[in-house]
């Protein structure tokens, strides 16, 4: 395989492969937080987050969601389609938290009545500005059709989480999605982990995520190892 590094992000690096259309995946140790502003090294969070990821990838095509995940070729290395990356992080929330309580002077855990779809514009400079529909259209980043199928897909995904989760006592209580196009069709790209998404234990509330990092409330690959136990059945 060519290790032509394309693109180098907080917690992946991204190679060239010998199949123009295929790209390998390489999760780093790195940890971080408030757009890098922390930023740490911490030894086998790779490693969980390509398993946590490849689990929940693999349970979503199952169940009829395309993505670009070909196949594993380690334990933190994936092999994954090359997209055209469309730049919107793609947040769904089920209950308040986050910068939501925070924009709205909220207190964090309520549901909300239904799912809440918001779009942030991905550039680190401008530290992932909040982006609406008329934006991304009136930008040419997205058309209102593929807007239409991002917001199906996004919520389509949150079904079959909050069931998977809640089966290992899991409240799925918020997340990020990204997408990207490859022959005319949008498909869910990057990765889905504790490092994207908020999971509260059911009874106890607490936080099984990177909050745990962000708020030096916890170990993260104690607690990431948690949920991956949990998701492979080994409570
Ligand atoms: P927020 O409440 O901070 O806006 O985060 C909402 C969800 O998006 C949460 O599950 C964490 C995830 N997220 C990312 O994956 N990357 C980010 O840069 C941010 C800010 C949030
Ligand atoms: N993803 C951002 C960062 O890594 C923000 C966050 O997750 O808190 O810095």
């Amino acid at each position: 395989m060519s290790d032509q590094l394309i693109y180098s992000g907080k917690a992946k690096d991204v190679f060239a492969t010998d199949n123009e259309s295929e790209l390998l995946m390489v999760y780093k140790d790195q940890a971080t937080a408030f757009n890098g502003e922390r930023k740490e090294q911490i030894p086998g969070k790779g490693k969980l987050n390509c398993q946590i990821s490849s689990y929940i990838f693999d349970y979503l095509i199952k169940n009829g969601i395309t993505t670009h995940l070909v196949k594993n070729v380690s334990d933190h290395e994936q092999l994954v389609l090359k997209t055209e990356l469309i730049p919107v992080e793609v947040v769904l929330r089920n209950k308040i938290a986050g910068s939501f309580a925070r924009k709205f002077g909220l207190d964090e855990g309520k549901n909300l009545q239904k799912p809440i779809i918001e779009f942030y514009y991905k550039s680190d400079e401008l530290d992932d500005p909040f982006i609406n529909d008329n934006q991304i259209e009136s930008l040419n980043i997205a058309t209102e059709a593929e807007l239409t199928y991002i917001k199906e897909q996004t919520l389509k995904i949150n079904q079959l989480l909050i069931k998977l989760f809640s089966q290992d006592d899991l409240d799925l209580v918020d997340f990020k999605l990204e997408f990207g196009r490859v022959d005319g069709k949008i498909i869910l790209i990057d990765e889905f982990s504790p490092d994207n998404c908020r999971l509260w234990d059911s009874q106890s509330h607490q936080s099984l995520d990177k909050d745990v990092f962000r708020k030096n409330q916890a170990d993260l690959v104690e607690t990431y190892t948690k949920v991956l136990n949990r998701l492979e059945g080994a409570k």
